[in-house]
């Protein structure tokens, strides 16, 4: 059993434009770590958070009561820790209220670590109650689309109603997922809250037919279809004008090639699938959209078989 371990867990796109709350996309390039270690203590504990630059996180607590991460490791020391406890360093590498599941890779990452220093380590897929804990104090919310796909890798559907139970989709070759992330944010829960409360049978059939023909499509390497079926006619209306440039990058992403585009997570990112020799340059095309409305932005293009988190290191 090793007292030092450090663990990866990628970002992750929620929803992925047609499954509300149980859909998601791991993505590779942009990630959380968290260093564990054994200690003697009661309760975890958060020695540091830091941001990219290496600097304490200027928002983030150490507080473990307030910190994704404890919250998450905490609730799996609860379940099957022994005696002590565990200490953590937080190192964040997606942007805070991104839509880019910031919260759900530090849970996801805590959670791996601390599984990786019990006497009896989990199971991947055990671990994912523990985590949404975290995620769960962060929106304010129980939904898995972005820590399923973040412990997990690759397409993951979760609906709350089929819950322990998760869905590993096949992907279709030759699609990458391309990311824009604009310079804003947009929190989670209050965007939660402006969403209504209840839909048309109209808007309900039709986002139905959208997630099983865009499923279908990922399953069966059908292109066009993806196409057809990468849509949100239920949830993007009335999140996208929380994000600038929204409309202007939607379009550069569609002149560029684009199979489909919308808000990842309740944004402000958004995300893009095309084929793969359109990503780079729907990315390029997305940045300037960005930029030209005065906005910074960064952008990652990402396998749609991106790992799920992982163990880096043991000491
Ligand atoms: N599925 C959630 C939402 C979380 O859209 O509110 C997104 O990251």
């Amino acid at each position: 059993m090793s007292d030092f371990v450090t663990a990866f867990a990628p970002a992750s796109i929620g929803n992925v434009g047609v499954g509300f709350d149980m859909l998601g996309l791991a993505l590779a390039g942009a990630g959380d770590r968290v260093i564990a270690r054994r200690t003697d203590n009661d309760r975890v504990t958060v020695a540091e958070v830091r941001g990219l630059d290496g600097e304490s996180h200027p928002y983030l607590s150490t507080n473990a009561e307030e910190n994704t991460a404890s919250i998450a490791a905490q609730a799996l020391w609860d379940a099957h820790g022994g005696a002590g406890s565990v200490e953590l360093k937080v190192h964040k590498g997606v942007p805070l209220q991104s839509g880019m599941g910031s919260s759900a890779a530090s849970a996801v990452a805590a959670a791996v670590a601390a599984n990786a220093l019990l006497e009896s380590p989990l199971d991947v897929e055990a671990l994912l109650p523990y985590a949404l804990e975290g995620e769960k104090f962060a929106s304010g919310a129980m939904h898995t689309d972005n820590v399923a796909p973040s412990l997990l890798g690759g397409l993951i559907l979760s609906p709350e109603i089929l819950l322990p139970k998760i869905i590993r989709l096949p992907t279709p070759e030759g699609v990458s997922a391309v990311l824009l992330h604009p310079d804003l944010q947009v929190n989670t829960a209050q965007a939660r809250r402006v969403l209504p409360k209840s839909i048309s049978m109209k808007l309900w059939l039709d986002q139905q037919g959208l997630l099983a023909g865009f499923i279908h499509a990922c399953g069966s390497g059908d292109i066009e279809l993806i196409g057809k079926t990468l849509r949100d006619v239920v949830i993007e209306p009335h999140r996208k004008g929380n994000v600038s440039c929204f409309d202007d990058v939607v379009a550069a992403a569609y002149k560029a090639g684009a199979l489909g585009c919308t808000l990842s997570g309740s944004g402000p990112s958004i995300f893009a699938l095309c084929r793969d020799n359109d990503a780079r340059n729907a990315a390029s095309a997305m940045e300037q959209a960005c930029r030209a409305q005065g906005i910074s932005c960064q952008s990652w293009v990402s396998s749609m078989q991106a790992p799920g988190a992982y163990i880096v290191g043991e000491a």
